[in-house]
């Protein structure tokens, strides 16, 4: 089986003959491709260096080899990482240090004696000048990374696309919990409260609010809290619907309803909400024709398909909100009283942003931190004057048009911070004639009245206020709040999610 002649030199025959010629050759090689190699002792001291990395020494401010030689290593080479592959006797395959003769593409091998201890180290530089002989790598890299920073900022975009869908009618899953509520004012926390305990029951719920206040946003929060949180979440948006197309909308169509081909059967809002929730929006619109169907719908729990003669049953948790005023349209007539009722078993008046001041800065942060996920840009940062004016505008829009207000100053402002000054140039671009800040908005309680009432609740409001102003002047940082208050940041966090 020997094909080898007798006269062609052999591998060695044991193994660490084997392994030391391999050593030995590997040795060579990089003595020869690399730029200099130098050897540590176990104490650091250099005790040899080849001829390759003797021309980094004036470099390194040495006018003679004998200056390098026998001297301790991070004496000598500036920056050098040589003592920590001896502490720890792991290998450094390639690194870059960086010193006053330049930056280096580094390896550095520890050595290790007969026992396997580690005796010395070998420092190796590989390339000089990495930034002109690893062009190539780093023209991939820079490739690399553009692409990914590209990638970042598509997924951001797509989740915002997700989280803006999930607004759209007809939804089947809760978006939000009451977390996403943000607000610990009084006001807040009493609407979050009555909230959950209405969560608890299956009575209908009335949410009842100015425009944007959160009343969807509590819609969703009450479903993913109540027993039926596992069931869809079905919203309709009775404004945007069509008067004609409204009852096939709720109730659906029948098979052979229609001869007409624009009615395929298929199921209503209220067969698709079938043991979840129905959240019916902006209930103030609907038209008296549908209100006297869905009053004998909530009545009989059953519902008659359009073209059908046949009652469905239902299992549905109705939710409804409307901005207007419902009561005054049952006294103009154009809202059913016995709808309003049969509606108003669980009312929940959502409190405007005006009566909710001290959240403004934790709502500006949340707003921020959202835009900057959509947009996948930085938001920018609101100086305590600029975040004091927004606290004093009087917020008809409530907190869609603070996210709107948010949305320009992060658009047309040139800086990264933003003060009152270009702020109130920003409200006046969008329209807004801006109120004074809050500061001089507020005037002082000092009825006595007002100290008339629970002390835990004034002692909670005054903590409140407290850290809405810390807040402020922290420009919205909360280890900056706390320290000021004296409080830590987790009784912070506490505070915030969890006033009541
Ligand atoms: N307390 C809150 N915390 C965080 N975000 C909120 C809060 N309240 C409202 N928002 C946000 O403000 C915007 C408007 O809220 P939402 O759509 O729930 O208001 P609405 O009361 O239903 O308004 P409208 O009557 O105009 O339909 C949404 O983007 C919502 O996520
Ligand atoms: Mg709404």
């Amino acid at each position: 089986m020997d094909a080898l002649a007798p006269d062609t030199p052999a591998l060695p025959l044991d193994a660490q003959g084997i392994l030391e010629l391999a050593a030995r050759s590997m040795f060579h090689l990089f003595s020869s491709v690399s730029q200099g190699m130098f050897l540590v002792d176990l104490s650091g001291r250099i005790v040899w260096v080849n001829e390759g990395y003797q021309r980094f020494l004036p470099e390194l401010g040495l006018t003679h080899v004998d200056q390098f030689l026998g001297h301790m290593v991070e004496d000598v080479i500036p920056n050098t990482q040589m003592r920590r592959v001896l502490e720890t006797g792991e290998a450094v395959l390639i690194d870059l240090l960086t010193n006053r003769a330049g930056t280096f593409v580094v390896s550095r091998i520890p050595l290790r004696g007969d026992d396997e201890q580690v005796i010395g180290a070998i420092g190796i530089v590989l390339f000089d000048h990495p930034e002109t002989t690893l062009q190539p790598l780093i023209s991939k890299f820079a490739l690399l990374q553009r692409d990914l920073d590209d990638a970042r900022r598509e997924l951001a975009v797509q989740r915002g696309r997700q989280l803006r869908a999930g607004s759209g009618d007809g939804t089947r899953r809760a978006r939000h919990t009451f977390a996403s509520f943000v607000g610990s004012s009084p006001a807040a926390a009493e609407v979050k409260r009555q909230a959950r305990r209405a969560a608890q029951s299956s009575s209908p719920v009335l949410l009842l609010g100015e425009t944007g206040t959160g009343k969807e946003l509590l819609a969703h929060a009450i479903h993913a809290a109540s027993a039926r949180a596992a069931g869809p979440f079905v919203s309709v948006n009775i404004a945007a619907v069509p008067d004609t197309l409204l009852e096939a909308e709720f109730f659906g169509v029948a098979p052979g309803a229609y001869t007409g081909a624009d009615r395929k059967p298929r199921d209503g809002k209220f067969k698709l909400a079938d043991g979840g929730t129905l959240f019916l929006d902006e209930i103030g619109d609907m038209p008296q024709s549908l209100q006297a169907k869905l009053l004998r719908a909530l009545q009989e729990g059953e519902i008659e398909p359009l073209g059908s003669n046949q009652l469905v049953p239902f299992d549905v948790r109705v939710v409804a909100a409307t901005s207007r005023d419902l009561s005054a349209l049952v006294r103009e007539g154009t809202f059913r009283e016995d709808l309003y009722y049969r509606l108003h078993v669980l009312p929940l008046r959502v409190p405007p942003l005006r009566e909710r001041r001290s959240d403004i800065p934790a709502l500006v942060e949340l707003l921020g931190e959202d835009m900057a996920l959509r947009n996948g840009t930085a938001t920018p940062e609101l100086r305590p004057d600029a975040l004091a004016l927004l606290m004093g505008q009087p917020w008809r829009g409530n907190i869609r048009e603070l996210r709107n207000v948010l949305e320009q100053a992060a658009m047309r402002s040139e800086s990264q911070s933003i003060d009152a000054e270009q702020l109130t140039r920003i409200l006046r671009e969008t329209g807004v004639e801006p109120a004074a800040p809050l500061a001089e908005a507020a005037p002082a309680v000092a009825d006595d009245r007002a100290l008339l009432r629970p002390l835990a609740e004034q002692v909670a409001e005054v903590e409140q206020r407290a850290i809405a102003a810390a807040l402020r002047a922290s420009a919205g940082n909360k280890q900056a709040a706390a320290r000021a208050l004296g409080i830590s940041r987790a009784t912070l966090y506490g505070r915030l999610e969890n006033p009541e």
